[in-house]
């Protein structure tokens, strides 16, 4: 076995399945000073943070995680240079494509979160199509965060419930955590317990902003294309050497 193979199977060992988080949320950053560093385009950086992202995907699907929500794209990205989120959007493309249907075999289930229809079409509908294609499997759900901003996704969820209430179909005072929960694009799924963000930055980024209330993060220099599984169970640990109050005692 490889020394970083062997490596990374000491710290799984070290991992206790009864304290596992049940959603893990990603903030892949890091991938344009990367590629800066090593004086390649920015697009080269996206392209090995592709690579990273399957790894990170099976070594969830294996530990298990239930739930994996990745920051592909978010609503302030639109503002990089018109290459720059074209490369984007083409590797998202070539990245459905090519991982589609082994997503399928390993009982994973893709979803998107986000405005996607404010995508380019090509990508709408290869995401409809993995989503359709996945729909049925109950291992990993999968949630690819693409054109999301957490502001934009409540203020989408007050619409939603304002409309209801304007209906009559719901009364204000209806209006609990629970119900606020169900009408974002995370409905039916717990909260995050873990956010991890690569590159070191200390913030969350308008990433599921309601959502996070209470989750732990970890936060590692290290850029997202070298992210490697070590580094996914070491926050792991780290999560579960934490104690979680929610407010309590
Ligand atoms: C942040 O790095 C990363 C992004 C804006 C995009 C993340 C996308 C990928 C990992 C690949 C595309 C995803 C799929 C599913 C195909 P940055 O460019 O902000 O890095 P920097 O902070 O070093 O500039």
């Amino acid at each position: 076995m490889r020394k970083s193979a062997q490596n990374h199977e000491t710290l799984k060992q070290k991992l206790n399945p009864e304290r596992m988080p049940r959603h893990v949320a990603i903030i892949m950053d890091g991938n344009g000073r990367w590629a800066t560093r090593r004086g390649m385009p920015r697009a080269i950086g996206h392209r090995a943070g592709v690579s990273t992202l399957r790894e990170i995907v099976k070594a969830s699907v294996e530990l298990p995680i239930e739930v994996l929500t990745v920051y592909a794209f978010s609503t302030e990205n639109w503002r990089r240079p018109q290459d720059e989120v074209l490369a984007l959007m083409q590797l998202l493309v070539e990245y459905l494509d090519l991982e589609a249907e082994n997503l399928r075999r390993n009982n994973v289930q893709v979803r998107a979160i986000g405005q996607v229809e404010d995508l380019p079409l090509e990508a709408q509908e290869k995401l409809a199509a993995v989503a359709r294609l996945t729909s049925a499997n109950r291992g990993l759900v999968f949630n690819l965060a693409l054109n999301y901003g957490g502001r934009a996704e409540i203020i989408r969820a007050c619409r939603t419930l304002a409309g209801l209430v304007q209906e009559g179909r719901i009364r204000p005072e209806e209006i609990s955590p629970e119900v606020f929960s169900n009408s974002l694009y995370t409905a039916g799924l717990p909260d995050p317990d873990l956010v991890i963000r690569p590159a070191g930055e200390m913030r969350l980024s308008n990433f599921l902003t309601y959502q996070a209330a209470y989750s732990e993060i970890w936060v590692t220099n290290t850029f997202w294309p070298d992210f490697t599984r070590s580094d996914y169970y070491q926050a792991l640990l780290a999560y579960q050497r934490r104690e979680r109050r929610f407010g309590g005692l």
